[in-house]
């Protein structure tokens, strides 16, 4: 547990049994040594604590006496046992730390030695200047304008995707969009990709809504597998399918907007997350620009352009749901800071995001070749699949190795590998999903190295 999560229980701890009226008013309050002794724990988690105490007016200090419990109501609240709570602090604050892996092929980071920090920093600072003062203010629940335009433009000339501002939906994850989309579709049932990312079926599974799973097969979706059911909202990833990298063709693409065609409340949820970086052939057209009856419902993020903390995604509605959407009573909106969206939209509109996106498909393009080209010579026994798009690939590992024996030699070697039977994927070899956008270009080598040290004979 952090220093900082350590301070914030204790203080929670204390504060409740305030609330609770385990101490009745003015009592004397334990001091900071005394209760620091207790719990093992330090004196500046101890000062965090009693500050944060001290600020919200559960307790108050008397020079040269100490600290007393002010005189409050008590609540009556019912929490776990007070003793339960403490050695949890102290339990979690001792608990040994995972294994300290040494290399990572982790899906989820991008390479940040090249980020344009300084430029970035210039427009940060640019959105709180005084000329900006508005930006404090609450703006629209959908997202800014600005933002909206920009990224209706952008998409327009990278992906094809034709929009109005009006459609454009800002929100804090794909995730979050992915609920908000759940609630507009009313009495939806779900068909969803299998293996899929785990973020979707969390949703469907927390809002009881029901779901098919069609297995995914290298040109894309099972289409043949749910044409005949009743489910009518299907959720994919074309460009790059997640998590095994596959491509949805041209074929698939048209068979699956002419299922959602055939019947008026049928649609598809496309999640276009990494299609930015498509390293050879021509990309292939999103679903929604193949589309001509409005039956897409376009969703792509800022977590792999830009970087994933940023926490700025996006859906395009089609026009027929906006009036859905406005009718929505209890809508979660306004998800993303409005300095953020601006920051964006202006890094947008000067160019530098088109500047850095080609930049980086350079840096990946390049992170990925030399890989494969290291892996190339054992292609007798790693068979790699999913590379045309996206920071990651997946490696089928078919020299006899069983998923055990590969991970116990990654483990090891203290390299972290993701096999893809995490996502209940049905694979007989062990199959891993290999991400290469974070790792530095001066570790490439030694990754690659482990990696083929692990995996092969
Ligand atoms: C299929 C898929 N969608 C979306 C995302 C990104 O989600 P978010 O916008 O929450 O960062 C990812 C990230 O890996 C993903 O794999």
């Amino acid at each position: 547990m952090s220093k900082q999560t350590l301070y914030i229980n204790l203080y929670e701890s204390l504060k409740q049994q305030i609330i609770e009226g385990q101490y009745a008013s003015h009592d004397k309050f334990p001091s900071k040594r005394v209760l620091g002794e207790h719990l093992s724990v330090s004196n500046t988690t101890i000062e965090h604590a009693y500050q944060l105490l001290l600020d919200e007016g559960f307790i108050y200090s008397k020079p040269r006496s100490g600290y007393f419990v002010s005189d409050i109501e008590s609540l009556p609240v019912i929490y776990k046992n007070q003793s339960q709570h403490f050695s949890e602090i102290n339990n979690t604050s001792v608990k040994k730390s995972d294994i300290k892996y040494k290399y990572a092929f982790n899906m989820s980071e991008i390479d940040s030695e090249y980020f344009p920090m300084q430029q970035f920093r210039k427009y940060a600072r640019d959105v709180f200047e005084d000329n900006e003062i508005d930006l404090l203010q609450h703006r629209s629940s959908e997202g800014l304008w600005e933002l909206r335009q920009q990224i209706a433009h952008y998409l327009f000339n990278s992906r094809g995707v034709s929009s109005h501002p009006d459609q454009i939906i800002i929100g804090s994850s794909t995730e979050q969009l992915i609920n908000l989309v759940t609630d507009i579709l009313k009495n939806a049932s779900f068909i969803i990709e299998h293996p899929s990312y785990p973020p979707i079926k969390q949703v469907l599974d927390k809002k009881q809504i029901n779901y098919i799973q069609v297995p995914v097969t290298q040109t894309g979706i099972d289409i043949d597998a749910f044409k005949h059911n009743n489910n009518n909202i299907a959720y994919v990833t074309p460009s790059h399918q997640f998590p095994t990298g596959y491509v949805m063709n041209l074929k698939k693409r048209t068979q699956l907007i002419h299922w959602a065609q055939l019947n008026d409340d049928r649609y598809i949820i496309e999640d276009d997350y990494d299609s930015e970086f498509r390293y050879s052939g021509k990309p292939l057209p999103a679903l929604q620009s193949l589309d001509t009856k409005d039956k897409v419902i376009y969703i792509s993020t800022f977590s792999k352009s830009l970087y994933p903390s940023c926490r700025v995604a996006y859906a395009v509605l089609p026009q027929k749901l906006l009036d859905q959407y406005h009718q929505l009573e209890h809508k979660e909106g306004n998800t993303v800071p409005v300095h953020m969206q601006k920051l964006v939209s202006n890094f947008m509109q000067s160019g530098s995001f088109e500047r850095h996106l080609n930049k980086m498909r350079t840096v990946y393009n390049n992170k990925l070749s030399y890989i494969l080209e290291r892996l190339e010579p054992y292609h007798n026994q790693l068979q790699i699949e999913g590379t045309l798009t996206g920071m990651h690939f997946t490696l089928t590992v078919t020299n006899g190795l069983t998923l055990e024996e590969c991970l116990a030699q990654a483990k090891d070697n203290l390299l972290k590998i993701v096999p893809l039977a995490q996502y209940n994927s049905d694979e007989t070899a062990p199959k891993f999903i290999i991400g290469f956008g974070g790792i530095p270009q001066n570790e490439l080598k030694a990754h690659t190295d482990i990696l083929i040290q692990s995996l092969t004979k």
